[in-house]
């Protein structure tokens, strides 16, 4: 009996060996520890041996035989298991050096790439950069600017309005800045004339996106603050930023418009090689309101300032067509330039 119970054993033991799947092994764990199976059967027979000695004997070894198998049945459905788990993992991975090929190198955004030339064209023409926050209250973006409350011009801006109030301050009076002029304020109120800045950084408008608009975009602000300043050092100066920037071959000219905050006030366009000319952005003589606003006396100072898309200028620069292609962060449109 006992030797018939080994046999069973390493019958048992050689089938789960052989068992190459969960599955197997499971049905395995059914067929050879359940009533049916070859070990249970025997247990049936105890009762037919002659002594109790040889009963004990052949039930201890039936027991452990049972036990062996059990842990057999554990042991390889662990090691299933992980082969299963590792085959899945490896299966899975994504070896990134095969779909890289060799390393490739990357660029700056467009717009940061203008804004950097810009930035360099600038301080080649004297000026330092400036720099104002992006979170601005209602007076710096615009009473300061010669648009107090209620005035026509701030419906231009479509103003994206901040729920925070500074101490002091009422509820909706702290906006996204909707343009960089409030830097030539914070200029003025923290350094004395001469004044020479640019001041690039990203503004905000309630804008639907469209070929030529985005809500989140970049501007470059300028300011000049001296003695005798006139809209001969304005248009002198747009027209050394035009060829320092685009080429010799290109030129511009200021058209009549109006902004609060300058007076008088003009659209400048360029002039492409081809003979077409491109509006880039507003300027004019800083108002003498906002001279007060910035604690300069008008009789004294006199300034002219200037502000522009550096988004729309980048369109130009890479003829993109459409603004919204430079946001999309599509690769096949990023690897062009
Ligand atoms: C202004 O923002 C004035 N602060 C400019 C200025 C400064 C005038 C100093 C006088 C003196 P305007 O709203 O026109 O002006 O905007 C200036 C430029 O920003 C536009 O010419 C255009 O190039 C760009 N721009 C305006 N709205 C958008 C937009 N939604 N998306 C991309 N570019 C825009």
């Amino acid at each position: 009996m006992i030797d018939e119970i080994r046999a069973a054993r390493d019958a048992a033991l050689a089938q789960i060996e052989r068992a190459d799947s969960i599955e197997s092994v499971s049905a395995l764990d059914t067929s050879l520890l359940g009533k049916k199976g070859s070990l249970a059967q025997l247990k049936t027979q105890l009762g037919g041996l002659p002594t109790i000695d040889e009963k004990k004997a052949a039930g201890q070894a039936v027991n452990e035989a049972l036990q062996t198998v059990t842990a057999a049945i554990e042991a390889r459905r662990a090691e299933l298991g992980e082969a299963a788990l590792l085959a899945k993992v490896q299966a899975e991975a994504l070896d990134l050096t095969e779909f890289v090929g060799k390393p490739t190198r990357g660029h700056a955004h467009l717009v940061t790439q203008a804004w950097e030339r810009l930035e360099d064209v600038f301080i080649g023409l004297g000026f330092q950069v400036a720099e104002g926050p992006e979170v601005e209250t209602d007076w710096h973006n615009f009473e300061a600017l010669n648009m107090g409350a209620g005035h026509p011009a701030r419906g231009e801006f479509d103003t994206l309005f901040v729920d925070h109030a500074p101490p002091g301050e009422q509820p909706g009076r702290t906006v996204l800045r909707t343009h960089t002029s409030p830097v030539q304020i914070r200029t003025m109120l923290e350094q004395e004339p001469p004044i020479y800045i640019v001041a690039p950084g990203r503004v905000f408008r309630r804008d639907t996106p469209d070929a030529t608009h985005m809500p989140v975009f970049h501007q470059i602000e300028g300011l000049v603050i001296d003695r005798d300043i006139t809209m001969a050092d304005l248009a002198g100066t747009i027209e050394a930023f035009t060829k320092a920037f685009f080429g010799a071959e290109f030129t511009s000219r200021l058209r009549p418009s109006y902004f609060p905050f300058t007076e008088p006030s003009a659209e400048f366009d360029i002039q492409r090689p081809d003979g077409s000319w491109l509006e880039l952005g507003g300027c004019g003589m800083v108002h003498p309101n906002v001279l007060v606003a910035g604690g300069l006396d008008p009789e004294v100072w006199s300034g002219f300032a200037f502000g522009f898309g550096i988004d729309r200028m980048a369109t130009m620069r890479h003829q993109v067509d459409d603004i919204r292609d430079m946001f999309v962060n599509d690769i096949r449109f990023i690897e062009q330039f």
